[in-house]
């Protein structure tokens, strides 16, 4: 069945798919916020800014947690399947850690970012209301920030795309083998 017969614990299973889905919505809600025209309401800015930059600090936590539940399973984790071409399991590897560094370097950009424009709103995070401010305000720093944090954000999107496309040739040809390894995260 799948893999080794193993599953990913619960919490790691339940956290994969809640990351997976509140990064997509932030890449898609950070492309369309940026793309708005100057005569968009408002409104509209301030519901799509402060949501996005709160829903990467809350992710950026949830990598955190992730990290330290996936470090204390450490043992019990689903082993790489040994069918793997040698090229695979690398492939598979670098891929899932340079995922696991994006998740945790893209928010920390969009928070240096916001912390460093001297036009900010702030970073909101929920019922915590403000975060500190953290950067002294530096509008040449505030652009390099902003360059860092667009260009990882679309590293990731690329390699989420490769992550998805190796999930689901695995799913349909080797559907069932050791290689499938969909079910061990479902
Ligand atoms: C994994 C978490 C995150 C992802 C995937 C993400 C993704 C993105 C993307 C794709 C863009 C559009 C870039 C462009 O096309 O110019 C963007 C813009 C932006 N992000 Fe994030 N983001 C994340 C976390 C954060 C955090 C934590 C903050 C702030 C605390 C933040 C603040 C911003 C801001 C202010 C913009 C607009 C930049 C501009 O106006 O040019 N993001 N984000
Ligand atoms: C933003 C979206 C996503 C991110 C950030 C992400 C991230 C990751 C990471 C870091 C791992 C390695 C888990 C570990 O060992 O700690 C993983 C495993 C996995 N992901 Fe994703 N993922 C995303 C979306 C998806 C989607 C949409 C699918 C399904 C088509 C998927 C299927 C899988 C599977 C099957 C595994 C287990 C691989 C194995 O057991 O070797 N992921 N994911």
């Amino acid at each position: 069945m799948d893999g080794n017969g193993k599953k990913y614990p619960l919490s790691m299973r339940l956290l994969h798919w809640a990351r997976a889905v509140i990064i997509l919505g932030l890449i898609w809600s950070g492309w369309y916020m940026t793309s708005l025209p100057e005569t968009t309401p408002m409104e509209t800015f301030d519901l799509f800014y402060p949501n996005h930059k709160q829903f990467g600090v809350l992710v950026w936590l949830l990598a955190l947690v992730h990290l330290t539940i996936r470090w204390r399973n450490r043992a019990i984790l689903p082993e790489t399947p040994s069918s793997l071409k040698p090229w695979e399991k690398t492939l598979s590897h670098v891929v899932h850690r340079t995922i696991i560094a994006l998740t945790l370097l893209v928010p920390v950009f969009g928070y240096c970012m916001s912390s460093s424009f001297t036009q900010s709103d702030g970073v909101p995070f929920f019922i915590f209301g403000e975060l500190p401010e953290l950067l002294p305000k530096n509008d040449n720093a505030f652009e390099v920030f902003q360059e860092l944090h667009e260009l990882s954000a679309y590293a990731l999107l690329a390699l989420v795309v490769l992550h998805v496309a190796g999930a689901i040739k695995h799913r349909l040809l080797d559907k069932g083998g050791e290689t499938d390894v969909l079910p061990r995260m479902l």
